[in-house]
């Protein structure tokens, strides 16, 4: 009796919820061919959550989700620039209590992978790394030979570790295994770097398992070892090819996706992105049949609230305030056809001892009625004290990290138009000529300058320049903002480089929003709104912002992000926990200027409603491609049938411009034509690197009732494809693409995937193939 009493204290002291081991002496490590969970295979289904992009009063409802998902584990970036906004103040309290968030995990019987960057990528504010790096003029970003760089990433992995190392499962804790910085292969190849950064990594978390992800194409880039390798692909992979090269490299290790993209980003001005859940659970369901361990990313995306969306780069396209991602867990927290796909598939996978988890209440939605914003706040009556510079410079170097800035000078007289040309100008910016608005410039469409009219003596130039989200991906994520370099006002003759600024900073603080000067009635131009609406209760909202302009949304002093009228994301969710019952405060800053000053709380969100401009099209207004006078170096017929088709040459043929014409679909009467993926193969037999390729020419592009752009033909991802228009009225065949190889390549054959869910329309039959050295004429 005694004895068994003894057991039951016992066993409730070593099992916290759910049968999660909190002994000190626990352990995960790399077996053969497989993790071992104290000393017994295991294999990881983990879920993708990002804690900064969820409200911390729904942390826990949204791990019960994954749970019931049918997850054993969520897995976690840091963001290294919410955690320490200024240089050495770090805050890990209230909504950065990452410690809290992991401890939920472990509450609910997860275990957790820790993924602390300091570069993390996430389509999050220069991928997590902080503004204030690049007040360093000569930075060199994730690269060894910078001695800052490296201190300071050093300085953030220490105090991160001193949040987490207590909750290793070598400790008692919940995580498994901890990662070193991201996808390094896809930006560099410096081993010595990797090696410095594991070897830092290691000091902050002593006993964990590290592991690293990359690509099964780039893996191999840079060497790391005493790390276990991951890698990361998307919805429909093959996962034979996947993992193919890296099992004949390291025939003996786990095998595991890091990321499995469940969806995908949006970003301004392109269309609505999504993966069907057919393109999605059938490699799912192969990985689960070889026991190969994944992470969803993401399972829940949520918001990029505030400030802190990325962009991509090039072209520059900033993100959408809203990360749902086409996820499992819709951005409210709701579950989602792709989630119940997902609970019927795992529940036939659990391990010894796991167990669904039972789906959490879901969080109720309102509506709230229409209501205005009566009172406003010009931007240029509110100007704050202003900084004065003799040359222009970027936002970072007046100790600015987000938001607007406003440059004015004077301009001397003209009588005649000129040109003005800004060098770099990051991201949108509005001229204004002794205060009325002469234009608007776009770094998404590469525009930087701007015809200004003649000029009377001492003439005002003011620019207004707002910046979005900061380059995460890639090489160029050294992205300042504001205006970076100079502005030049330009005769023809003669080319003046503008000096002596005024320099006006508008930070996305609440507080300065709030202390502007408010008046009742409109304004013209770019300025603050405020208004109030009264609920009876609370619940999360989508505030419905299509007739507003360009600009941030604060509710009771919470940043709710960016919106931008070019959508597809047309409205702005609020969560019901910063609701208030009663009286609810509303500030909008649009530096462009609304339509209406009304809003409409909404139940649902509208994350697809895109305004169309021709910058989206590969096809520029005009353009026709005529290859009556070329010559055809491969011509053919493919076969009626799904996978991957290949196709030898007759011969090598050289060139950088390839152009593939599609003559008719399988099916007769089927205008259109649809491609998954696209490789080349070279003389030596090795597929073509498409780093450098750029899409020159799509005949037509569907882009209204999805993305379906002509790049979708080499984005390395089997469930996107390109499509030619299909909404409206179908063009018809011929359909041509060409992409631009970026130098000139010796070609053998071609590789190509017709779409992944099988679907017939589009099927390509007759073919010609088109290479030239020089550009085709268009
Ligand atoms: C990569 C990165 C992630 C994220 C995804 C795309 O895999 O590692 O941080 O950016 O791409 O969503
Ligand atoms: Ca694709």
């Amino acid at each position: 009796m005694k004895n068994k009493l003894l057991i039951v204290i016992l066993i409730s002291c070593l099992f916290g919820h759910d049968g999660i081991a909190q002994a000190q002496n626990n352990s995960f490590t790399l077996g053969k061919k497989e993790f071992l969970l104290n000393g017994k295979p295991f294999i990881i289904r983990a879920a993708e959550l990002h804690y900064p992009r969820i409200p911390k009063q729904y942390w826990e409802q949204r791990i019960q989700l994954c749970k019931a998902m049918g997850m054993n584990t969520v897995c976690i970036y840091l963001f290294w620039n919410i955690h320490e906004q200024k240089p050495d103040q770090y805050d890990f309290t209230g909504q950065n209590d990452v410690a809290e968030f992991v401890r939920l995990i472990q509450k609910n019987g997860m275990y957790c992978i820790v993924r602390p960057g300091p570069y993390v990528c996430a389509e999050w504010d220069m991928g997590g790394l902080p503004w204030w790096l690049l007040k360093k003029k000569d930075i060199h970003l994730r690269e060894l030979s910078d001695s800052y760089f490296m201190e300071r990433t050093k300085k953030f992995l220490d105090v991160a570790g001193k949040q987490l190392a207590p909750l290793q499962i070598q400790n008692g804790g919940n995580i498994l295994m901890v990662q070193v910085e991201n996808e390094y292969a896809a930006f560099g190849s410096d081993s010595a770097y990797m090696k410095t950064m594991r070897d830092n990594v290691r000091k902050a978390f002593d006993k964990v398992q590290l592991f690293r992800c990359d690509w099964g194409s780039n893996f191999n880039n840079y060497k790391l070892d005493d790390v276990a390798v991951s890698l990361n692909f998307g919805a429909g992979a093959d996962i034979d090819k996947e993992f193919k090269v890296f099992q004949e490299v390291n025939p003996t290790a786990p095998l595991m996706c890091s990321e499995y993209w469940t969806g995908w980003y949006d970003r301004w001005g392109k269309p609505h992105e999504t993966r069907s859940v057919d393109s999605f659970i059938g490699s799912l369901k192969d990985m689960m049949d070889r026991k190969i361990s994944f992470s969803l990313y993401m399972a829940h995306g949520g918001t990029s609230f505030g400030q802190w969306g990325g962009a991509n780069d090039a072209p520059f396209s900033p993100m959408t305030t809203s990360y749902d991602y086409n996820a499992p867990i819709g951005e409210q927290g709701n579950t989602t056809e792709k989630f119940f796909a997902i609970r019927n598939l795992l529940k036939n996978y659990l391990q010894e001892d796991e167990k669904l988890g039972e789906i959490p209440a879901a969080i109720p939605v309102i509506e709230i009625p229409t209501f205005e914003l009566k009172e406003s706040a010009s931007l240029f009556a509110n100007l704050p004290l202003a900084k004065k510079s003799e040359n222009i410079q970027s936002m970072e170097n007046f100790d600015q990290g987000w938001g607007r800035i406003l440059y004015r000078t004077k301009l001397v007289a003209s009588t005649t138009k000129q040109k003005m040309v800004i060098a770099d100008l990051h991201d949108w910016a509005t001229v204004f000529i002794n205060g009325k608005a002469i234009g608007r410039l776009d770094r998404r469409k590469g525009e930087n300058t701007i015809e200004i009219p003649a000029l009377p003596k001492n003439s005002q130039l003011d620019i207004l320049v707002e910046a979005l989200g900061r380059v995460n991906y890639g090489n160029t994520i050294l992205d300042r903002k504001g205006i970076t370099e100079k502005v030049e006002v330009t005769n023809g003759s003669t080319t003046k480089d503008l000096k002596n600024w005024e320099v006006y900073n508008f930070p996305v603080d609440y507080a300065f929003q709030k202390n502007v000067k408010y008046q009742t009635g409109a304004i013209n131009g770019p300025g603050w709104h405020k208004g109030t609406f009264n609920l009876t209760k609370v619940g999360d909202a989508f505030l419905d912002v299509s007739t507003w302009g360009i600009g941030m949304v604060w509710v009771n002093g919470h940043n709710l992000g960016r919106f931008w009228k070019i959508g597809p994301q047309q409205t702005l969710y609020v969560p019901g926990a910063w609701l208030l019952q009663g009286k609810n405060e509303i500030i909008i800053l649009d530096v462009d200027k609304p339509i209406s000053t009304k809003v409409t709380g909404l139940a649902k969100p509208i994350l697809d409603k895109i305004n169309i401009d021709g910058s989206l099209l590969n096809r520029k207004v005009g353009q026709k491609l005529d290859l009556s006078l070329e010559t055809p170096v491969q011509s053919g017929t493919f076969t009626n049938d799904n996978g991957w088709k290949n196709v030898d040459f007759q011969k090598v043929s050289t060139g950088r411009y390839f152009c593939l014409e599609v003559l008719n679909s399988q099916k007769a009467d089927d205008a259109l034509t649809t491609l998954s993926e696209l490789e080349l193969i070279g003389a030596d037999g090795k597929k073509i690197p498409v780093a450098k390729w750029k899409i020159v020419y799509a005949d037509s592009e569907e882009v209204t009732s999805g993305n379906y752009t002509a790049e979708k033909v080499f984005d390395k991802q089997e469930s996107t494809f390109w499509q030619t228009q299909s909404v409206g009225a179908k063009p018809v065949h011929p359909h041509q693409i060409i992409i631009d190889l970026g130098e000139v390549e010796a070609i053998k054959g071609l590789r190509y995937l017709h779409r992944f869910d099988n679907k017939p329309e589009g099927m390509i039959k007759d073919y010609k193939v088109f290479l030239k050295s020089v550009p085709f004429k268009l």
